[in-house]
């Protein structure tokens, strides 16, 4: 990966700073983007910590003039982008019939929306260059369901499908789109679950632990690295077993 430069969105905290820094430390420049400014510095200098280059752009995936003011200072800054994570994402959990409107607008908005708006910006770049690595942060539950989480789901199931549709689109012009789709991860999300969420959740993990943000980057880092070229359209789950597929 060394010189390629990675866009990673959501990448203040958690699962899109582990990306960040694991691409780093493969050689590869970042650009780390998040509505989080201030943990975005940060992250920008455990990335410079690497021995890498970072630009921190703060921005809302869900907004489109943002999205685009940020892909064009990445590309004043590096010239091109070449791997692109759609990592941010949130939760409004609520059953189905008391699930307001504005819950649903939000989480389609940055967990779908977002990564839409973030490829439509990064594939130009990607495919004159004639190379490219997408790889969207799904979740398990896209691929088992869960009660209280319809908006998340939907959200998920459909960067499932986004990533299928666009890696058909691209794959003559050598860019590769993936998923990955990580199960029970220790990280900010998942602390708001109350300890008997947590237990239950547990329970039907076979490895028997929460996976850990590293766990999850690896996994992007591998899809996004050149000698992954020939795997696309796929959904990679990193969930410690508890949803085998
Ligand atoms: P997190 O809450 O720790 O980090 C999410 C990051 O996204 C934060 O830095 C936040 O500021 C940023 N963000 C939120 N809205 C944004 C927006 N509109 N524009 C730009 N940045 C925004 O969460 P975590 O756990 O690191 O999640 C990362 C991704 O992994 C998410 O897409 C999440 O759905 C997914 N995931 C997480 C799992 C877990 O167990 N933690 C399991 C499965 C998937």
């Amino acid at each position: 990966m060394k010189g390629r430069v990675a866009f990673v969105t959501g990448a203040a905290q958690g699962i899109g700073r582990a990306c960040a820094l694991a691409m780093a430390e493969a050689g590869a420049r970042l650009v780390l983007a998040d509505v989080n400014q201030e943990k975005l510095d940060g992250v920008a200098n455990e990335v410079a910590g690497c021995g890498s280059e970072a630009l921190a752009v703060s921005m809302n995936v869900a907004d489109a003039a943002q999205v685009e003011a940020a892909f064009r200072k990445a590309y004043e800054r590096f010239e091109k982008v070449e791997i692109l994570v759609n990592n941010a994402g949130i939760t409004r959990d609520h059953l189905l019939v008391r699930m307001k409107r504005e819950d649903w607008d939000a989480v389609l908005g940055v967990n779908l929306t977002g990564a839409y708006l973030c490829t439509q910006q990064a594939l130009p770049g990607m495919m004159k260059q004639r190379y490219g690595r997408i790889v969207n942060i799904a979740s398990v539950v896209a691929r088992m369901g869960n009660a209280g989480q319809a908006n998340y789901i939907a959200s998920k199931a459909g960067l499932i499908g986004l990533t299928k549709a666009v890696a058909q689109e691209v794959a003559s012009r050598n860019i590769t789109v993936n998923a990955v789709a990580p199960g029970f991860i220790a990280t900010a999300m998942t602390e708001k679950l109350n300890e008997q969420a947590r237990e239950r959740l547990l329970e039907r993990v076979p490895l028997g632990r929460m996976g850990t943000d590293r766990d999850v980057a690896v996994a992007v880092r591998f899809l996004a690295s050149e000698q992954a070229g020939y795997i696309t359209g796929h959904v990679l789950d990193v969930n410690g077993g508890m949803y085998m597929s």
